[in-house]
C-alpha cells in the first residue's frame, strides 16, 4: 500500500476501505507520511466526501492512534459534553462547574480555537496561572478529589487528530462532515467519557450553515456513538449570532464568571439548560428534563456553581483572586465604541465576520504557531431583534494595537445590519436528535 495511491482514489472520488484508511491515519502519525500528502488527501476528503463506513473506520482509526483514557477509577458515569464550535461559545466554562456542582463527575477535554471560532482550552488559559496540560493521572486526580477537570487533550489522545485538526485549519478545510463528526468522536471514543451530549451549532458563525446539514452530521455522530456503546444525543443551536455579549478570550471569561453569579443573558441561559437537563438525564440522576433544569437554576442560585468553578480554578493552579475580582485581569490598551448606523432594530450580527474580526485583533491563531493575545476581542451590548437609535454603543472593540483596533471599528461598522422592520429575535434550540 501505498499514500499516492490512496491520494489518488479519494482524488477519483472512489471509497477507501478499512486498510487504506488506517494506513493513512498510522503512518501519518508516525510522521512518515508528509504533511503535503496529507493535505493532498484530506482536500479530496473535503471536496469529494465520504460514506458512512469510511467515516467511522477513520473515526475509530483516528480514537485508536494514541492512548485511550480509562475513566473507571471514577466510580460513577461521567457525561461528556462538546461542542463543534462557535463564536463567544462559553457554554463549557459555565456548564461544567454547574454538573459537578450537582455531583456529577465532569471529566472534560478541550480544543484550542479553530479557524474563527474559539477554543475552550484557550480561554481558560487566559485566566493567569491556569494548567490545561496537565498529565492523565492528575487530571483524573482532580475529578476524584473535587468532582471536575477541565483540561485540554493529552498529547497522548488521538494524536491523528491533532494533527489533522491543525492541518485542516491551516488549509482552509475545517468545514467537513466527515472531518468534523470523525474529529469530535474520535477524541470522544478515546477520552474515555460514558456518554455524550454534543452542541452541534447551525448558522453563519457555525461549519454547519444550514439546518439540514446540522441534521445529517448529527446523525452520523449518534450512529458512531452507538456503535461504540457511547450514548450520544445532539443538540442543534443557533450560530447565527456569537453567543451572549462577548467574544475573545478574557471577556469571554468575564462574562462565564459573571454568569456564574447570575447575570445571565437569555441564549446562554437556554442552552445551559437544554444541554444541562439532558446531561442530567443520561448520568441517570434525573431523569426528567423538567426537574433537571429546576436544579441547574437552584444550583446556580444558591452559589453552589460559582463555588466549584472556583474550586477548579484553583486546584488548576490558577489565580482565584481574578475569579472574586474579574476587574484584575488585564484589559486591551484601547477599548473603541461602535455605532449604530440608523434608527430600526438590529437584523444581523453575522458571527463568522465577528469571529474573523477578533481574530485579527489576535483573540485567535492565523497560523498554528501564533500566540494568543487574551485580552482583545468584542463585547457586544445589542443582541438581534434590539431596537437602536442612530449614534448608540452598539458595542466595543478591545485591541491592543491603535490601527488594527480603528480597522475593527470600521469593519464591525459595515457589517451589523439595521432593518426598519421590527425584528424577530433568533431561537436559541432549534432541535433536539436522540
Ligand atoms: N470540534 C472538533 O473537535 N473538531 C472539529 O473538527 C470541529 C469542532
Amino acid at each position: 500500500m501505498n499514500i499516492l495511491d490512496i491520494i489518488a482514489k479519494k482524488r477519483d472520488n472512489q471509497k477507501l476501505n478499512k486498510q487504506e484508511i488506517e494506513y493513512f491515519i498510522k503512518e501519518y502519525t508516525l510522521g512518515n507520511i508528509t504533511d503535503y500528502q496529507a493535505a493532498a488527501l484530506v482536500m479530496a476528503i473535503y471536496i469529494n466526501g465520504m460514506d458512512f463506513e469510511e467515516i467511522t473506520h477513520l473515526t475509530i482509526a483516528m480514537a485508536e492512534s494514541g492512548d485511550k483514557v480509562d475513566l473507571s477509577s471514577i466510580g460513577k458515569c461521567v457525561v461528556d459534553k462538546h461542542s463543534t464550535g462557535g463564536v463567544g461559545d462559553k457554554i463549557t466554562i459555565i456548564l461544567s462547574p454547574i454538573i459537578a456542582a450537582i455531583g456529577i463527575p465532569v471529566a472534560k477535554m478541550s480544543g484550542r480555537g479553530l479557524g474563527y471560532t474559539g477554543g475552550t482550552a484557550d480561554k481558560l488559559e487566559s485566566i493567569p496561572g491556569y494548567k490545561v496540560e496537565i498529565d492523565e493521572k492528575e487530571f483524573i486526580n482532580n475529578v476524584k478529589e473535587i468532582g471536575i477537570s477541565l483540561i485540554t487533550q493529552t498529547k497522548s489522545i488521538a494524536p491523528a487528530d491533532k494533527k489533522i485538526y491543525a492541518l485542516r485549519d491551516s488549509i482552509n478545510c475545517v468545514d467537513s462532515m466527515p472531518l468534523i463528526a470523525s474529529s469530535i468522536m474520535s477524541k470522544k471514543i478515546a477520552s474515555g467519557a460514558d456518554k455524550i451530549v454534543l452542541d452541534v451549532t447551525v448558522g453563519n458563525g457555525a461549519f454547519m450553515k444550514n439546518k439540514e446539514d446540522a441534521t445529517e452530521l448529527s446523525k452520523i455522530m449518534i450512529e458512531i456513538g452507538k456503535r461504540s456503546s457511547k450514548e450520544t444525543i445532539c443538540i442543534l443551536t443557533n450560530m447565527d449570532e456569537p453567543l451572549g455579549n462577548t467574544v475573545g478570550n478574557t471577556l469571554e471569561v468575564i462574562e462565564a464568571i459573571q454568569f456564574l453569579k447570575g447575570e445571565m443573558s437569555d441564549d446562554i441561559k437556554d442552552i445551559i439548560l437544554e444541554i444541562g437537563s439532558y446531561m442530567l438525564k443520561l448520568s441517570g440522576k434525573y431523569e426528567d428534563l423538567e426537574e433537571g433544569k429546576k436544579i441547574i437554576l437552584e444550583t446556580l442560585n444558591n452559589g453552589k456553581a460559582f463555588e466549584k468553578f472556583v474550586e477548579l480554578v484553583k486546584k488548576q493552579g490558577g489565580d482565584i483572586t481574578n475569579i472574586y475580582n474579574t476587574e484584575k485581569f488585564k484589559k486591551a490598551k484601547y477599548i473603541l465604541p461602535v455605532f449604530a448606523q440608523a434608527n430600526g432594530y438590529i437584523s444581523k450580527i453575522p458571527a463568522e465576520e465577528i469571529g474573523k474580526i477578533s481574530c485579527f485583533l489576535g483573540a485567535g491563531r492565523m497560523k498554528k504557531d501564533d500566540t494568543i493575545d487574551y485580552s482583545v476581542g468584542i463585547t457586544l451590548n445589542e443582541k438581534v431583534g434590539n431596537l437602536v437609535q442612530k449614534g448608540d454603543v452598539i458595542g466595543y472593540i478591545h485591541s491592543n494595537d491603535r490601527e488594527k483596533g480603528i480597522k475593527a471599528v470600521e469593519k464591525m461598522s459595515k457589517i451589523i445590519e439595521i432593518s426598519k422592520d421590527k425584528i424577530e429575535k433568533n431561537n436559541t434550540i432549534i432541535s433536539v436528535l436522540l
